[in-house]
């Protein structure tokens, strides 16, 4: 799909569909008032037959009206103006791209930008009609042996805006796009399957990314962890025959010796759960189980694209979490990188003991701040569903600026306590610290297990159990957080890109 941005009047317009918002009921947008004057009152007499009444998500598909040299008008119902919010927008625009998609046009011109939607600029309204469009031809099923048939018209999306806007209309177009590439990465690694998907083909795949944009990549080798003494992490990898891995990619577009953000992403590319065996049912979408490492990789994919003037450190602790007579067991006590002792009470707890020693060996790196992305919990998925990425962090601005960049990009988190009135539902009688909480606040005494590891630094966690994939028919990963993460590090790179 080709998207550019044009300043050119509705009249002049030569796409094959001109695309305008109604609101409801009946009432023309601006745009949508310049084509009924062109048209000598044509779209009046439309809406005034019933066929469409602005309600936010119908649409309309006209042909030939009278003195547009464009074959369509399509018309898109926004909903009341007053109630034209980001949720409203979004709707709006699905059913727009559904109607573009599904008609014979080539090209359309969006005439949908001149509309203010509550609390967002002119920027926001491009950068989510590019990620939809884009989320709707993302193929998750690359791996049948016949690609389904599409039959599909629409090659070029004409983004509207004032000749005011050009510039900073291109900048959110640069930018969207950048986002879409990354998180089209993230979810292709997401839905591919456990037996493609290993340590070692995520280590590939972030070699291969590196070389693409010159960036530096070290992958870990078992040998090196137990140099190292990581042995939380060699732990979780004893059940499986796959090699585990430690990879990090070092993107360097900032001064030599700034100190870089560090994402940290779980890569647990298949997770039944070890000797704590998890139950049959949609045990497959333990594949999934490596989405914050595909989310490390997408963002550094946008981040590259766009040439952020900033360091970023992706790291990925990698392995499989499976049960045979090697595999760890309840009540095994490993000494992790830190030093600190272990008490493994339940196998399925495995994310935290990867994620620990990739924390403790971070500190190298003398981060300004360490972002740990993860599928930790199912009592995530309980506390806030699928809409929002839980939020833990020993530091109130880092707290607030993923929060805000959650809200920019409309790929929300929302921050749960760390407080230390939780830390004792750790307490183990063998050893320094048992790895679960038990059943109260699963997902803040994952992220108290963490905080033992990162007193050093400024630390953030973003528990994406609920938000990184979808179930069911829709079943796929979502690409989430990349809009979050690519937002937080534009906005910290300060600039627009
Ligand atoms: N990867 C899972 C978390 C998960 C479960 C994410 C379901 C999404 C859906 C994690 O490794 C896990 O198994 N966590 C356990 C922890 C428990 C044993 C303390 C959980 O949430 O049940
Ligand atoms: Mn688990
Ligand atoms: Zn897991």
């Amino acid at each position: 799909m080709e998207f550019s941005i044009k300043n050119t009047q509705p009249g002049k317009q030569r796409s094959a569909c001109i695309v305008t918002g109604v609101f409801e009921s009946r009432q023309l947008s601006a745009s949508a008032q310049l084509l009924d004057t062109l048209s000598n009152g044509y779209l009046t007499r439309i809406l005034a037959t019933g066929d469409m009444d602005g309600s936010n998500g119908s649409t309309l598909m006209l042909h030939n009206v009278p003195g547009i040299t464009s074959e369509r008008v399509l018309l898109v119902g926004l909903g009341k103006p007053e109630k034209l919010d980001t949720r409203a927008w979004q709707t709006a625009l699905g059913s727009c791209l559904g109607a573009l998609y599904s008609s014979g046009a080539a090209s359309a011109a969006l005439y949908l930008f001149d509309q203010p939607v509550a609390g967002r600029d002119m920027a926001f309204g491009i950068e989510q009609t590019v990620l939809i469009a884009r989320q709707r031809l993302f193929v998750a099923g690359k791996l049948k042996s016949k690609q389904d048939p599409v039959a599909r018209h629409l090659k070029k999306i004409h983004l509207i805006v004032g000749s005011d806007d050009q510039a900073a209309a291109e900048t959110a177009l640069k930018q969207a796009l950048a986002i879409a590439d990354g998180a089209d990465l993230a979810r292709d690694l997401g839905n591919l399957p456990g037996n493609v998907c290993t340590p070692t083909y995520l280590a590939d795949e972030a070699t291969k990314l590196a070389a693409e944009f010159g960036l530096k990549c070290d992958v870990l080798e078992r040998k090196d962890m137990e140099k190292l003494g990581m042995g939380a992490l060699l732990a979780v990898a004893r059940g499986s025959t796959q090699p585990p891995k430690l990879i990090a990619v070092h993107y360097q577009g900032g001064k030599k010796n700034a100190a870089p953000v560090v994402l940290v992403g779980k890569g647990i590319t298949f997770d039944a759960g070890g000797i704590s065996l998890k139950p049959a049912a949609e045990m497959d979408e333990m594949k999934y189980d490596m989405s914050g490492a595909a989310s490390v990789l997408g963002t550094l994919r946008t981040i590259a694209t766009l040439k952020l003037p900033i360091n970023v450190v992706g790291v990925i602790p990698s392995c499989e979490n499976l049960p045979d007579g090697q595999a760890i067991k309840p009540g095994d006590i490993v000494t992790s990188m830190s030093g600190q002792t272990i008490e493994i009470l339940n196998t399925d707890a495995e994310g935290r003991l990867i994620l620990c020693d990739a924390l403790t060996w971070v500190d190298k790196f003398k981060p300004d701040v360490v972002i740990d992305i993860a599928t930790l919990t199912g009592a995530c998925v309980i506390a806030l569903g699928h809409q929002a990425t839980g939020l833990l962090a020993n530091n109130d601005p880092l707290a607030d600026e993923l929060l805000a960049a959650g809200q920019q990009a409309h790929d929300r988190a929302w921050r749960l306590p760390l407080w230390d009135d939780y830390q004792s539902q750790l307490d183990s009688n063998f050893a320094d610290i048992g790895n679960i909480g038990g059943r109260p606040a699963g997902t803040i005494t994952a992220a108290c297990f963490l905080s033992r590891f990162t007193e050093n630094y400024r630390w953030a966690h973003l528990d994406i159990a609920g938000t990184a994939w979808k179930s069911g028919k829709e079943k796929g990963s979502t690409g989430r957080p990349v809009p979050l993460l690519a937002h937080f590090l534009i906005n910290r790179a300060g600039r627009k890109i």
